[in-house]
């Protein structure tokens, strides 16, 4: 049983990765289950919101009451979320977006030469979701997510302040991929919050409360 301290409250995340095709047949992705994001979908849903999850491509079920939004490359996420975030209230950006896809990818498949020419890829820069939703004139409460291999203390609090989020989770990411728990520190405007490692389902419980907590009109629900 969960308090249902989201009631009347509208939540977009974005979970899983994104997939940018190098051809038909190939692309590159990030590593992500999506399992973080669905938990805190189905957690939102639980505590009374009205949930809506763009899903990268992952092999999940759909949360009950969840409406979902399947997408594969980083500009239909970012269409599929711009698309309803000034409607929302509260924004969760989980997905492990690419930062970069291919320039002009194939329409045909691309072909090994018999003198085993390797293709030479050239890559663009993605837009940023989470930044571009932050700097909407309605922006809803952000929230912002940070997998770094090293030094978090430093690059959560830079990343939350260059994002302009008011609240970023960062965790150590190559240790949480595709398992079922999890361990993060929470940063906003008046420090670190660490949460101790918890089952991801736990984990988006406790991230949905300290969300809840942290909304402008918090104590009107
Ligand atoms: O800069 P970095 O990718 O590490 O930031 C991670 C955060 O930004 C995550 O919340 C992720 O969902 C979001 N992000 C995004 N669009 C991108 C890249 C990251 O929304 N193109």
């Amino acid at each position: 049983f969960q308090p249902k301290i989201l009631v009347g409250r509208r939540v977009l995340i974005t979970a899983g990765p994104t997939f940018e095709p190098i051809d038909p047949v190939r692309g590159i992705t990030n590593r992500s289950s999506g399992k973080m994001g669905f938990a805190i979908a189905r957690a939102a849903q639980q505590a009374g919101a009205t949930v809506r999850l763009v899903a990268g491509p992952v092999a999940l079920g759909t949360p009950w009451g969840v409406v979902r939004d399947d997408v594969e490359t980083a500009r239909q996420m970012y269409d599929a979320v711009l698309s309803t975030a000034a409607d929302c209230d509260v924004f969760v950006s989980v997905a492990a977006v690419a930062d970069w896809r291919v320039d002009e990818a194939s329409v045909e498949k691309i072909k090994k030469t018999a003198g085993h020419r390797v293709p030479s890829l050239a890559f663009v820069e993605n837009p940023d979701i989470l930044a571009t939703v932050a700097q909407l004139p309605n922006a809803p409460y952000c929230v912002g997510f940070a997998a770094e291999s090293g030094n978090l203390e430093t690059h959560g609090e830079e990343k939350r302040v260059r994002k302009n989020v008011p609240l970023l989770v960062g965790n150590l990411g190559p240790k949480t991929f595709g398992r079922d728990d999890n361990e993060v520190v929470l940063f906003d405007a008046h420090g670190v919050t660490r949460l101790p490692r918890m089952d991801k389902d736990a984990l988006a419980v406790a991230l949905v409360r300290e969300i809840a907590r942290r909304l402008p009109d918090a104590s009107l629900i």
